[in-house]
């Protein structure tokens, strides 16, 4: 006999002849009444089994049982009234069959967290309400093609981390209502162009965590609505003008902590015709933005990016011209190795705020390593006197390529006089020597000959 059973038991016995109260409120549960709707949060109890139904409030709307120690549903629950079921973060393995047919009113549904490795094909058959579902954090590495068949109404689907791997279009060709999707972390690297075709409401996508080398673009596209974007944390070394293009709804991307991601080419941003928020935060590696990465976005007939994020990238150089960063409500380039010459002088009238300054510092040149551009003035961002870094660095450049080719130049003329003197002083011994060779006493002499001359 389980704990649990031993608790109905006695709060069966305590409360059951009055019946004044319900016997989970009074035992295990914390319950909550208001005129539209009966609330029991029975999380954290150590439950093993879910309460038989019974036990269950006539009117109840949530049932929070997560952070149990539930193993399994092994019967078919069914209650009228409950709209709201969250079993997340127990160890549930095994589903009965139909385990939620009976929950008509179902609007919510949380399973996050648990151990389920796969869906009957018919596990969710009965929850026509639905409106949410989070299966995050499980083992499911297959979804049957007729899961989701009757989520016509789902507005919210989470499938993060699960090691999924591909996933159909099969699932979404019903989802007509889909707002808000959570793919992260399921070990994805492409979808197919139209997959997101019939969900022409859906707003967020998260794709962050896979494995994605490219921007799956055309899948992208075929979200008519898409707002939000994550792309996080994907192996993605090269962002281009075909990275985003004709995603004209966009407003917020957010593109952080990739480790592959080196530069960002011409016209990237340049089709992102809506995109108010960009956030590209800690991608290490990230050591350049092309100057007109954004050409062509700021157009004062429509309103454009208003907040950047380039936090802790590896970034040394920003063109002036690339974002109007005084008119934006946020222009957050801290922590990067700035190199505060002439160049960047432009950054102290970007009128940055308290908070974005703290850690905006410079790294080279070295007289200004760990200042804080806050800190500076203008006429401390110099550039040598004849001429910008550029210039100073091909002309520097220039120097050293004069020089060597002086250096080897000289080199060449010693050899070429110094044989000359050779020759003429050893005129006898050559002709000697070439006549012994046209005798013929081999190629052994000749190198020998040539390498040690003296002995000629
Ligand atoms: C639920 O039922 C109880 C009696 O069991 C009643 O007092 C309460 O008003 C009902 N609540 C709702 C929201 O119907
Ligand atoms: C949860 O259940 C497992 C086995 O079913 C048991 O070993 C463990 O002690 C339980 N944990 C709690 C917190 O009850
Ligand atoms: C799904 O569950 C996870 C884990 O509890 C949570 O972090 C996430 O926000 C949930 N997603 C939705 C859409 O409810
Ligand atoms: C600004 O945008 C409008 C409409 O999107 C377009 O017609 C116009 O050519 C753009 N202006 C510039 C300077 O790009
Ligand atoms: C900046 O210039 C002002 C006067 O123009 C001067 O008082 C101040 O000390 C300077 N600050 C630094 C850090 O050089």
């Amino acid at each position: 006999m389980t704990p649990i059973n031993i608790v109905f038991i006695i709060s069966t016995l305590i409360f059951g002849i009055t019946n004044a109260t319900n016997h989970l409120c009074a035992s295990v549960c914390v319950c909550e009444e208001d005129t539209h709707s009966v609330k029991l949060d029975c999380s954290r109890v150590y439950l093993s089994i879910v309460p038989p139904m019974e036990h269950w409030p006539w009117n109840i709307t949530h049932m929070d049982l997560s952070f149990n120690n539930i193993t399994a549903l092994d019967y078919e629950l069914s209650h009228n009234t409950i709209e709201v079921l969250d079993l997340s973060h127990n160890r549930i393995k095994y589903l009965a069959q139909n385990a939620f047919g009976g929950l008509g009113h179902l609007k919510y549904l949380n399973l996050a967290g648990n151990d389920i490795q796969q869906f009957d094909e018919n596990g969710f058959f009965g929850l026509e309400h639905l409106k949410s579902l989070n299966v995050s954090s499980n083992g499911l590495s297959f979804l049957p093609d007729r899961l989701f068949y009757f989520f016509i109404g789902l507005q919210e689907l989470s499938l993060a981390d699960n090691p999924l791997v591909h996933v159909d279009p099969i699932h979404f060709n019903r989802m007509i209502n889909l707002r808000w999707l959570d793919m992260s972390s399921i070990g994805v690297y492409s979808l197919q162009p139209n997959i997101f075709h019939p969900a022409g409401q859906l707003e967020f996508l998260d794709l962050s965590s896979n494995d994605f080398h490219e921007v799956p673009t055309d899948a992208l596209r075929s979200a008519k609505m898409l707002n939000h974007l994550r792309l996080s944390e994907n192996p993605l070394d090269v962002l281009d003008k075909k990275a985003f293009r004709k995603l004209s709804t966009l407003e917020v991307l957010e593109l952080n902590s990739m480790d592959f991601l080196k530069t960002v080419e011409e016209g990237t941003f340049s089709d992102l015709t809506s995109l108010r928020v960009l956030e590209m935060n800690y991608n290490r590696f990230l050591s350049s933005i092309h100057p007109l990465a954004f050409h062509g976005l700021f157009n004062q007939s429509r309103p454009t990016l208003q907040e950047l994020d380039l936090e802790g990238n590896f970034l040394n150089f920003l063109d002036q011209f690339m974002v109007p960063c005084a008119k934006m409500r946020k222009f957050n380039v801290q922590r990067n190795p700035w190199y505060c010459d002439c160049n960047l002088r432009w950054i102290k009238e970007c009128d940055i705020q308290k908070v974005y300054a703290a850690d905006l510092k410079c790294h080279l040149p070295r007289k200004l390593t760990d200042a804080l551009i806050v800190d500076l003035n203008e006429s401390d961002f110099e550039c040598p006197q004849y001429g910008d870094t550029q210039q100073a660095e091909s002309a520097h450049h220039h120097e050293v390529v004069v020089r060597s080719m002086s250096i080897g130049l000289a080199a060449g003329l010693l050899v070429i006089i110094a044989f000359g003197i050779a020759v003429i002083f050893k005129w006898k011994a050559v002709k000697t020597w070439y006549r012994r060779e046209r005798r013929g006493p081999g190629a052994v002499y000749y190198v020998k000959a040539r390498a040690n001359p003296r002995e000629i």
